[in-house]
């Protein structure tokens, strides 16, 4: 006889978003190992699918040592029931459905709080993270790692027919969440990734208070992480519904890395600045330093053997582009090899070369707007304006190149 709705419903958890240790007394049989939480809205056309795809897997790995929970924010096309006709079949799929709540971060929380498992994870509910990818997750946190994220950049990574403008956006999220908050962000090579599982520990007991879509940023920034495990993914295509993400979304991200920025973090957030890479990186700026300044001097300077005696901002660009030159070479067989040697065919070698170009003309922006800031309105000395705006420059160069470039392998 088909259990109906209310059998199957899980009673909304309400009140601070705090994750319980795990509960007591639990099962002694079978204690559940892992709880995934699928948050959803409209996703009526893809939930079935979703389950009959991970039911499966899940029963072959971990038997009756699992749950799904599928957290529903009262979608319009009755995604809950659907998932409530899943469930009235297979115990190990549980349902709440929010009413008086909504938004992606707290629908996963929420999910958590009522989770019995020691291991508690998140995937999307359309069917864009490969649910395979699930047990590699797994088997990490279950190898000893705090938390296993799915990443786009690592090897094995990537987006399907994504345009230019979705990845320069998610890209720009990126970059901008390394300037605001880079312990946090920084952390991770797709701190976007709302895939991933985690030891119940890392946060139980802990106060969240998240915003928006980033549930990741919250885990990352007041989680008690030690080890972080990355397994590259292919973020597919959807098949059916649409992508809920809104410019509140973006807006909410930035609210949210200022939050977690400005009250500190809770957890032991290890200095996650790479102090000897940056050192190599510096003395390979150095090398670049004594290029452009001598190209500088070549094209600027009329007393020297060139004597062309260009104008400045134009000497400088010119002088920058061949320092850019020397860096990367560099850079690539010294400060970074043992990133670069995980990555070593020559389609990877050149999108490595492009980023760092553009990462570095970025910079030389930035480069020759605090030049000119420098010269034309401190009257500071051309060439001591000159290293300061190099020395500011190379702390943007290394930090952008070491989490968006030379991390970044396959786009497919
Ligand atoms: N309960 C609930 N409430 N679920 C939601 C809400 C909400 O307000 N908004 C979105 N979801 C669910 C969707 O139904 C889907 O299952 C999942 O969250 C991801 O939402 P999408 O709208 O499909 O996100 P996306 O395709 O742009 O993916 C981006 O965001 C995801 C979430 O952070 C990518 O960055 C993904 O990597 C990321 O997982
Ligand atoms: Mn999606």
């Amino acid at each position: 006889m088909q259990k109906s709705n209310s059998a199957v419903l899980l009673p909304n958890p309400i009140g601070a978003l705090v994750i319980p240790d795990l509960p007591e007394r639990r099962s002694a049989l079978n204690p559940c190992y892992f709880s995934l939480v699928i948050p959803t809205y409209n996703e009526g056309r893809n939930i079935a699918a979703m389950l009959e795809r991970l039911i499966p897997l899940l029963d072959d790995a971990y038997a009756d040592r699992y749950e799904i929970i599928v957290v529903d924010d009262d979608s319009p096309d009755r995604t809950w029931e659907l998932a409530c006709a899943v469930a009235a079949v297979y115990p190990q799929v549980r349902v709440i459905r929010r009413q008086d709540e909504r938004g992606l971060a707290t629908a996963v929380i929420r999910g958590w709080q009522v989770a019995g498992g020691e291991v508690i994870g998140v995937i999307d509910g359309d069917l864009q993270h490969p649910p395979e990818v699930l047990l590699k997750l797994l088997d990490a946190v279950t190898a000893g790692a705090d938390l296993a994220i799915g990443s786009r950049h690592v090897a094995g990574g990537g987006t399907s027919d994504w345009g230019f403008l979705r990845r320069l956006l998610s890209r720009g999220a990126q970059l901008l969440g390394l300037v605001i908050a880079p312990a946090i962000v920084g952390r991770v090579s797709d701190p976007m990734s709302g895939y991933f599982l985690l030891r119940r520990r890392v946060l139980s007991g802990i106060e969240l208070n998240p915003k928006g879509y980033k549930i990741s940023l919250e885990v990352l920034g007041r989680g008690r992480i030690d080890r972080i495990a990355e397994v590259g993914y292919v973020f597919q295509e959807r098949v059916a519904g649409e992508s809920k993400v809104t410019m509140q979304q973006y807006v909410d991200y930035i609210h949210h890395l200022l939050k977690l920025r400005s009250r500190g973090r809770v957890g032991r957030i290890r200095s996650v600045f790479p102090w000897g890479r940056f050192a190599r990186f510096g003395l390979v700026g150095l090398s670049g330093v004594v290029v452009d300044m001598a190209v500088l001097y070549l094209l600027h300077e009329p007393a020297s053997p060139l004597g062309l005696a260009w104008g400045l901002t134009r000497s400088k660009i010119l002088a920058s582009e061949v320092a850019i030159l020397n860096n990367f070479v560099w850079n690539d067989r010294w400060t970074f090899r043992d990133l670069a040697g995980q990555q070593n065919t020559s389609g990877q070698w050149v999108k490595r070369f492009v980023k760092f170009n553009l990462v570095c003309l970025l910079g030389l922006g930035l480069n020759v707007m605090i030049l000119n800031l420098l010269f034309n309105v401190f009257h500071i000395n051309a060439y001591v304006a000159n290293l300061l705006a190099i020395v500011l420059v190379t702390f943007w160069n290394f930090w952008i190149n070491l989490k968006l470039n030379w991390r970044v392998t396959s786009d497919r």
